[in-house]
């Protein structure tokens, strides 16, 4: 249980805030590459700001200021230039720095400026940074990000609630077997689903702090201690993805705060081409909703859906004045207070933790070790008597 203010404290995302901060050490995905070419401007909110991504003529993007200097217009409805982004209502035009660099009617061209934030793209995805301008630490190569050898794609979906509680989420291995077991399993019935969900008890879990962020661990029925769900666990790149599934097809969960009430979840899943697979010239994205039912409650379904809508059922900001942490919760307790150590660090003046500024460390790639087989869930057809195990690795 927190205080109002420690909540608030804990979930906050604009700028000058202590978590806000903390949040603008770290490069967020924004957009993909191949919807900036259907749609070269763009309005984006990220960490409460509203801001406009534009790609000019010339192929290079901006990240700028959402109002017009001029009357405020919004500058999403603006036109791509040779030289940078017209603004639509009277032809101010400003270049990838916010930098106004034409201004049709007047006499002479003002020296004004919108703000204006870097951008990098990486693996299909533009990723802005929104914090200090100077001694800007790299933009992380995860694995995934820089397989061109691999087929990959990206699934955006907008949620109606505070990231912590995402990533929260993530740092409870229990809710495995109630949420995506007991909780499928009784889907499956009322929705007549010929299909039985079977999740293993837990036994035990624990958590370990590591040079990128925490790994959870668990023991569950039926597996032994030196199985990979125990020996090896789980990894979470702290503050904001969970790596997800087993073997050489996985994907990043990465949970980007839009502001303190809403997520952008970001899903990034890849695997090597296999045999009779085409070499991707570019990475395709789905941009899915959350489908509610009749009693405006989400439609569950597959587990990805299952567990946004749990996040999404715990209210815009979960009410932490009103929760009972247990014993399952530890790894909630954990995280909490890795965030709180990182908000003071970055008040020390100090970088965060993954901050990489070691192109050695960078390159080729980033690859974080995660459990080769589990043992949590098995799915038995009742229909064939087909058996599907291990599904939901990481979750
Ligand atoms: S409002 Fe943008 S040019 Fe006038
Ligand atoms: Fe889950």
């Amino acid at each position: 249980m927190l205080t109002a203010e420690a909540n608030t404290r804990l979930t906050e995302t604009s700028k000058g805030t202590g978590m806000g901060e903390l949040l603008r050490r770290y490069w967020w995905p924004i957009a993909a590459t191949i919807d900036l070419e259907a749609e070269p401007v763009q309005p984006v909110r990220l960490l409460g700001e509203d801001l406009t991504l534009f790609r000019d003529l010339t192929g290079n993007i901006g990240l700028i200021g959402d109002r017009c200097a001029h009357r405020a217009i919004s500058l999403a409805y603006g036109i791509p230039q040779e030289n940078g982004l017209r603004c639509a209502y009277h032809g101010w035009t400003y270049n990838t720095e916010g930098k106004v660099v034409d201004m049709p009617f007047e006499p002479a061209c003002l020296p004004l400026k919108v703000k204006s934030y870097p951008v990098q793209e990486l693996g299909g995805l533009v990723w802005a940074w929104l914090g200090p301008q100077e001694n800007i630490p790299l933009l992380p190569r995860h694995e995934l990000l820089v397989r061109d050898d691999w087929v990959r794609k990206v699934t955006m979906r907008p949620l109606p609630c505070n990231w912590v509680q995402c990533n929260d989420n993530s740092m409870d291995p229990v809710h495995f077997e109630h949420l995506h077991g007991h909780f499928a399993q009784w889907w499956n019935t009322k929705k007549g689903i010929p299909k039985q969900v079977q999740t293993a008890r837990h036994l035990k879990i624990d958590f370990d702090v590591f040079e990128y962020g925490i790994y959870k661990r668990r023991l569950i029925e039926g597996e032994p201690e030196d199985g990979d769900d125990w020996a090896v666990g789980h990894p979470f790149i702290f503050p904001h993805t969970l790596i997800q599934g087993v073997g050489e097809s996985y994907g990043l969960q990465i949970r980007v705060p839009v502001d303190d009430t809403h997520t952008m979840h970001v899903r990034y899943s890849g695997h090597p081409t296999k045999a009779g697979e085409q070499r991707q010239e570019k990475i395709p994205v789905n941009h899915a909703t959350l489908p509610y039912d009749a009693f405006g409650r989400v439609e569950w379904g597959e587990i990805p859906l299952q567990d946004e809508a749990a996040w999404v059922g715990q209210g815009p900001i979960s009410d932490r004045t009103q929760e009972h942490l247990a014993t399952s919760d530890k790894g909630v307790i954990l995280y909490h207070n890795l965030l709180l150590e990182n908000v003071a660090k970055v008040e020390r003046g100090e970088d965060p933790m993954f901050t990489i500024r070691d192109e050695a460390e960078n390159t080729p790639y980033i690859h974080v070790e995660r459990e080769k087989r589990s043992g949590k869930l098995e799915t038995v057809d009742l229909v064939t008597g087909q058996r599907s195990a291990s599904g939901g690795a990481g979750y």
